[in-house]
């Protein structure tokens, strides 16, 4: 099989990583900058920005792919999966009408209304900037604002922590008036991934993000600092009760996506926070999570090459996926100053990490040199029987890299785990 990898970041080195498992797969790679461990994976590479949509396009027909597996969002909202099965190559990514599930807030929300889909918070969707600012104005208590389109991650403000009341009118002025509004929920926030054909989801073990620039959860929202998931692939501030609440409203969104005819097929992202009252949706992502695909594809053991056969199918069964019962952290390195000012252009040093898996993002690589861009750089994956030693793993790898990155210690410690199961247990 000949399979096309569109994306440049972790995500996508540790997709072509467990793509390229089966040794019958061919890895072909479109990316805006090289990532270097693409790079060695891959047979051919086009160096371009993954939103250009007819030159990629032509690279998938000249090298006659069988599949393009899409790992951002930015390509998905250009049209790329419309384009490419025009083509007559199936893709594992929704095409972008699909996509909006994503790429517009308001058509996530409003989609869950319709259709009586649990966990939705309370919101309003504006587009007048007069009538948000009144409605913040009146409003009683902590409310969230996000731009209805695309903001990698970054542009939501939570109202009584991030800014203050003129802060969010400001915000939303800045907006023109395009925003959705909502309540602010208080709880653990989890994600949940699923593999999705259409029809059918198979769901992959839990992984907790950390947004937070700094230890202890605080300063400016990133991309993702690192993550981690259990061996038992739950995480225990999460219920029985509460991940079968999250996985019917994946299910419940999948079914009603192909209800209204634009049927869902690629990964499925849920953004989870979990309250007193159980799972509610901060949001679908349609597409792996970075860094969180790194956590469950480094412990797939069935092959993801023929996981998306299936999903180009839609013969998707919950025997093609499977994981080991082990847990993982990862830990992303990332420039000092990031995210507001990083220092890109310093050239940093790998150490011995033998222990960690190591996944290339944003760093440039010249013989045995590699030197930081403005993202995130690049990320060790620790696993082992427990989370302590999956931990000790990827902090001792990330610990030895030498030049002017930085990391979060606290990732996957147990003291953090504690804090995450006290503050649930403190709310109900
Ligand atoms: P998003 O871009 O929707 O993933 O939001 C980024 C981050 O903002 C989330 O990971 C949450 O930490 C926070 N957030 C978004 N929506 C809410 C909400 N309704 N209540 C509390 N926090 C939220
Ligand atoms: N880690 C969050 C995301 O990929 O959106």
């Amino acid at each position: 099989m000949k399979i096309l990898v569109v994306g440049g970041g972790g995500r996508e080195h540790a997709i072509a990583a467990a793509l390229a498992r089966n040794t019958t797969t061919e890895i072909f790679s479109v990316m805006a900058k090289r990532n270097p461990g693409i790079g060695d994976i891959a047979k051919n590479v086009l160096l371009v920005k993954e939103t250009e949509v007819s030159r990629i396009v032509a690279f998938a027909q000249e090298n006659k792919l069988d599949y393009a597996f899409i790992g951002p969002e930015s390509p998905l909202e250009a049209g790329i999966v419309d384009a490419l099965e025009a083509a007559g190559i199936p893709c594992v990514g929704p095409v972008k009408s699909a996509a909006r599930i994503e790429t517009d807030k308001a058509f996530c929300r409003e989609m869950m209304e319709r259709e009586g889909i649990a966990g939705l918070p309370k919101y309003r969707v504006f587009h007048s900037s007069p009538e948000a600012e009144e409605f913040i104005q009146n409003y009683e208590g902590d409310l969230v604002v996000k731009p209805i389109g695309l903001t990698g991650g970054k542009g939501v403000r939570i109202m009584g922590e991030q800014v203050d009341r003129s802060g969010a009118i400001e915000y939303v002025r800045s907006l023109n008036g395009e925003a959705v509004l909502e309540e602010r929920l208080i709880g653990e926030e989890f994600t949940l991934q699923a593999f999705v054909d259409g029809t059918h989801l198979i769901p992959m073990p839990l992984v907790q993000d950390h947004k937070r620039a700094f230890e202890g959860d605080i300063g400016l929202n990133t991309g993702g600092m690192g993550s981690y998931s259990m061996p038992d692939h739950m995480l225990p501030f999460v219920t029985k009760s509460d991940y079968t609440k999250a996985i019917e409203i994946m299910k419940a969104a999948v079914a009603a996506m192909e209800r209204a005819g634009q049927p869902y097929k690629g990964i499925l992202y849920g953004q989870f926070m979990n309250t007193a009252q159980g799972p509610k949706v901060i949001e679908f992502n349609a597409r792996f999570g970075d860094p969180e695909a790194m956590n469950v594809l480094s412990l797939l053991t069935t092959d993801l090459s023929e996981i998306v056969h299936h999903i180009a199918e839609g013969t998707l069964l919950p025997s093609h996926v499977s994981f080991d019962a082990q847990a993982t952290v990862c830990k992303y390195l990332v420039p000092e100053g990031y995210p507001e000012s990083p220092h890109a252009g310093e050239v940093i040093t790998v150490g011995p990490h033998s222990n960690a898996l190591l996944y290339y993002a944003n760093v440039e690589k010249t013989g045995e040199v590699l030197v930081t861009q403005t993202s995130r750089t690049l990320a060790f994956v620790g696993i082992g029987e427990t989370l302590a030693q999956a931990e000790q793993a990827a902090e001792q790898a990330a610990s030895e890299v030498k030049g002017r990155v930085r990391h979060r210690r606290d990732i996957g410690t147990d003291a953090l785990l504690e804090k995450r199961i006290a503050h649930m247990k403190e709310l109900r």
